[in-house]
């Protein structure tokens, strides 16, 4: 039988390559969004997946999608916390509302979302969680501190919790994506992005959303059980640990 997958932030972006790789790759996916309607309906008119809204900042919000999504889909058995937000700003400026908003939707969410899977995938005694941090969560990103200590904190959360479950057929892994070609990076000027940014990419190019999906894949397989509490960057050699 296909495995259940649910991708949050799944409807655009990495996420949305993300979830067309899974789906590619044998699995039955959900993905879910936070209120772009428009995007969602396009994504799920092109791609036949599921889509379904809630915040992942909310944990009554991800307790009644993931109830919604395990009664139309199935259990869920790979769980890719992709949903993310970025709320930049000089540290010395910085509101509670953009520190607050960040943590929530990158970090707050990994305790919201895997709350609600985890006691079934130990009873099953097989899950997949991934994590999509980033490479400014492993060193630091000038007017990111909010962002850099949730992704930061996504690879505490990561370890710890495959220790937990180490035992149990239940593996817990985090990716570090670089700079990647989302529409985000898209809109950087191109002068801006030619003197400043690819200079800094050793493979000398943007990473591509495929390319983080490919390594989700490679992460799901029932193959990779002895892959756990590991952090795997994917940032054209940009930053090595
Ligand atoms: N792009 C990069 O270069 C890069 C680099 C390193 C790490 N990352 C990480 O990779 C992940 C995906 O980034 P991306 O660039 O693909 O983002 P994106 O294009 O902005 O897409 C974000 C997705 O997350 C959803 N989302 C945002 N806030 C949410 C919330 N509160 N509840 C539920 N869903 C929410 C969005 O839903 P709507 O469509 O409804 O808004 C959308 O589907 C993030 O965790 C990001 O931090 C990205």
């Amino acid at each position: 039988m296909a495995r259940v997958a649910l991708v949050t932030g799944g409807t655009r972006g990495i996420g949305a390559a993300i979830s067309k790789a899974l789906k590619a790759a044998g699995y039955k996916v959900a993905a879910s969004y936070a209120g772009n309607d428009a995007a969602a309906e396009k994504f799920k008119a092109e791609t036949g997946i599921n889509v379904y809204k809630w915040d992942v900042s909310s944990f009554d919000g991800c307790a009644e999608g993931v109830k919604k999504v395990e009664a139309e889909v199935g259990p869920v058995d790979v769980l890719v916390n992709n949903a993310g937000i970025t709320k930049d700003g000089a540290f010395h400026k910085m509101s509670v509302e953009q520190w607050n908003a960040v943590i929530g939707t990158n970090l707050g969410s990994l305790f919201n979302m895997s709350r609600q899977v985890i006691e079934g995938m130990r009873a099953r005694k097989f899950g997949r969680i991934i994590n999509i941090s980033s490479i400014n969560g492993q060193k630091g990103q000038f007017g990111q501190v909010n962002y850099s200590a949730a992704k930061a904190g996504e690879i505490g959360f990561t370890k710890a919790l495959a220790l937990e479950n180490a035992k149990g057929g239940v593996t817990v892994n985090a990716i570090c994506p670089g700079y990647i070609n989302t529409e985000m990076v898209q809109a950087v000027p191109k002068d801006v992005l030619e003197k400043a940014i690819l200079p800094l990419i050793p493979i000398g190019r943007l990473g591509e959303p495929e390319e983080i999906a490919r390594a989700v894949v490679f992460l799901a397989a029932d193959e990779a059980g002895a892959i756990t509490g590991s952090t795997l960057s994917v940032n054209g050699g940009q930053y090595m640990v």
